[in-house]
């Protein structure tokens, strides 16, 4: 029997390389204003293989037997996760333990340092409560102050929320306030696992 060959590496004929399974990484997001996205977009380019993303909210028909690792990002609005990112880990729990996996969260309180720790912030405490599915990684990031975005009332309430926290209340900018460093380590950490 002839010796199969990949990138020019001989393979043991008892070997079967499956390519289909091959280094293949599964992306969910919950994303509103597209911040949450724009970190999951960041975070593949530092991902080898294959990196498949899917919106949850568009409920994705998925085959995690396809995948070796999987990450989940969800941004925070009013306080809380958006329905759907809880039900699909919930629903999903099994295939998602299976993996290597990670999760991270994007909200506006992670502008400070202390409470981008996974540990002292109250949205992923809030996970860790109401997900059955526990991530072996977790990450909190800051998001971006879309002032421009915010219709009347949105723009209403997120000036009342800096007030209260001393973040900015200039509705004429936007600002975004992702740490790029602390993605990029966050991937690193995925990207090993
Ligand atoms: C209407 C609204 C409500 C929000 N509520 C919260 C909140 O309760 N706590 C928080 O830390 N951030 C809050 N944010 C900030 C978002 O989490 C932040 O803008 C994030 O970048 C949004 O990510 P996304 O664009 O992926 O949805 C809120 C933003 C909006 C527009």
């Amino acid at each position: 029997m002839p010796k199969q060959t990949i990138n020019n590496q001989e393979m043991p004929n008892n070997e079967v390389f499956n390519e289909t399974t091959a280094n293949k990484t599964l992306v969910l997001y919950s994303s509103v204003d597209g911040q949450t996205l724009k970190i999951i977009n960041h975070i593949k380019q530092s991902l080898s293989g294959d990196v498949s993303v899917f919106n949850i909210d568009e409920n994705p028909q998925l085959d995690f037997s396809l995948y070796q690792k999987v990450l989940v990002g969800a941004s925070i609005r009013y306080g809380n996760f958006r329905p759907n990112i809880i039900k699909f880990v919930n629903q999903h729990k099994a295939q998602l333990d299976a993996l290597p996996n990670a999760f991270f969260v994007v909200c506006l309180t992670a502008r400070k340092p202390e409470k981008a720790i996974p540990e002292n912030n109250a949205y992923m405490k809030k996970f860790d409560q109401i997900s059955k599915w526990q991530p072996q990684l977790k990450g909190v990031f800051a998001g971006a102050l879309l002032y421009s975005r915010y219709n009347w009332w949105q723009t209403l309430l997120i000036q009342l929320i800096m007030k209260m926290t001393g973040g900015s209340t200039d509705k004429t900018q936007d600002i975004e306030l992702t740490d790029w460093q602390k993605v990029d380590s966050f991937s690193q950490d995925f990207a090993a696992r």
